[in-house]
């Protein structure tokens, strides 16, 4: 048996009791955690995961959404291979980041500068720090429910109440310098008019959670057209929707030039990373030999693990496939033959819902519409769902053998196939045949 296939000696239960007694909660990202234990996974392949127990998962999580070409790439498991027989890390510039940095160039040609970081809340902490430095303006603009990552200044506004944080530790400075709207360009203009210190807008290019509460291509290109009226630096969070909404991300599809673009998960094949990229004019403030301000580089930034060697020969090994448009091509297709299977099951058992998504992504909405459909829905609407509702929805697709992303979603990808998705379509209308009989979910 090879290693990887080795069963492990403790079960999720007994792993999850060891783990409390060492990991902070038990865990090592809060939204791991689930009552009374997490599975734990034991490998990964294609679009399967299996846990310790030896259960097979259709995984539509896809390691949050990274693994755009499905776990263990052959191309991508030999690039890092070969790399690993060359040096893990040496902590010196070399090839590799230079290729890495090429490739998405040449897939975001407003990103004309690329600086690697070590996760997407690094990208946004960077992009927010140069982009204060640039607009000589403290506060930031952003968006009820949207995620930007963990740090300081992007909390506020992830969860009601939106002007306060949902967190504890906070420092009063970075909640008050987060200013949250809704997506609404006439409440954005409102803000920017009352609030002339703001010299930040940050936006999820897909609405917040990777398209759970959808955005217009249209809204985007109003903020592109505030932030220049308002003299706002604009960047646009491709941290989910980079190369995976098509190899030039959204504002490919939407024509829009942001000032800054985010980057991690699909950028770096899988592995940890990050990255941001801007216009020249903004991304000189990193450069050590321009002096911006009276300072030299106008903003410092360091990271022993940036751009790291076994990192970039994964990424480079993944993007050469993905700018070739075929993943996504793929990965779309079995989205949508999901979206419309699943939809298909919730009318045929007049559950009131509606499945929907853009890209290679499908979300689920328990709940009447009115004739307005979706775009009658506010921010908190989408996400307010009963919990357990989503709860014993997501525990119903993992006792039958389906994995989610998070919430009521999930994610495609190449690895995945018609055998996967007619498997999901089978576990999604059992599963909704024992909330109906639960009664957890409305009628149409
Ligand atoms: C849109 C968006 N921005 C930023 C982040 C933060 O990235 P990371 O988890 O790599 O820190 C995420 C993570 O899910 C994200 O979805």
């Amino acid at each position: 048996m090879p290693a990887s296939e080795k069963k492990a000696s403790l079960n999720s239960e007994e792993l999850f009791k060891k783990a409390r007694q060492v990991l902070a909660g038990g865990i090592s990202h809060e939204l791991r955690y689930a009552a009374p234990y997490p599975q734990y996974i034991a490998r990964a392949k294609g679009s399967r995961m299996w846990d310790v127990e030896g259960k097979e998962y259709v995984d539509f999580g896809m390691g949050s959404a990274s693994m755009l070409l499905g776990h263990g790439h052959p191309d991508v498991v030999k690039a890092i291979q070969t790399q690993v027989e060359n040096g893990v890390f040496h902590a010196n510039c070399h090839e590799g980041e230079v290729e890495w940095g090429l490739l998405v160039q040449g897939m975001f040609p407003a990103s004309e500068r690329i600086r690697f970081v070590a996760s997407g809340t690094e990208a946004t902490l960077l992009a927010i720090r140069i982009a204060r430095a640039f607009s000589g303006k403290s506060k930031v603009l952003r968006f009820e429910t949207q995620y930007n990552g963990w740090h300081d200044y992007v909390t506020v506004g992830t969860a009601e109440p939106y002007n306060e944080s949902p967190s504890l530790g906070l420092p009063p400075e970075a909640i008050s310098s987060t200013v949250v709207v809704p997506t609404d360009a006439a409440r954005v203009e409102d803000a920017l008019k009352k609030n002339p210190d703001i010299g930040t807008i940050i936006c999820e290019a897909s609405g917040a959670s990777y398209g759970t509460v959808p955005l217009s291509h249209q809204f985007l290109r109003d903020l592109r057209a505030l932030a220049d009226k308002y003299k706002c630096v604009f960047i646009l969070d491709e941290v989910i929707s980079g190369f995976r909404w098509s190899p030039g991300g959204i504002q490919a599809l939407s024509g829009v030039k942001p000032d800054m673009t985010t980057y991690a998960k699909v950028l770096t094949g899988g592995l940890p990373g990050g990255a941001v990229g801007g216009r020249e004019e903004v991304m000189q403030l990193l450069d050590p030999t321009v002096k911006f301000k009276g300072k030299q580089p106008g903003v410092t930034h360091k990271g022993t693990f940036n751009g790291n060697p076994l990192v970039a020969a994964g990424a480079v090994a993944a993007l050469n496939i993905i700018k070739t448009g075929k993943p996504q091509k793929h990965a779309d297709a079995m989205a949508k033959k999901l979206r419309d299977g699943m939809q298909k099951t919730l009318d045929e058992h007049q559950v009131a819902g509606v499945v929907y998504g853009e890209s290679s992504t499908f979300h689920l909405y328990f709940g009447k519409v009115d004739q307005r459909g979706l775009a009658g829905l506010t921010a908190a609407q989408f996400k307010g769902v009963p919990k357990e509702t989503v709860k014993a929805f997501r525990k119903g697709l993992r006792t039958r053998g389906a994995d989610l992303m998070s919430y009521l979603g999930g994610v495609t990808s190449l690895a995945h196939t018609d055998d996967d998705i007619g498997r999901m379509l089978d576990i999604f209308k059992s599963t909704m045949q024992d909330l109906i009989k639960e009664g957890l979910v409305g009628r149409a």
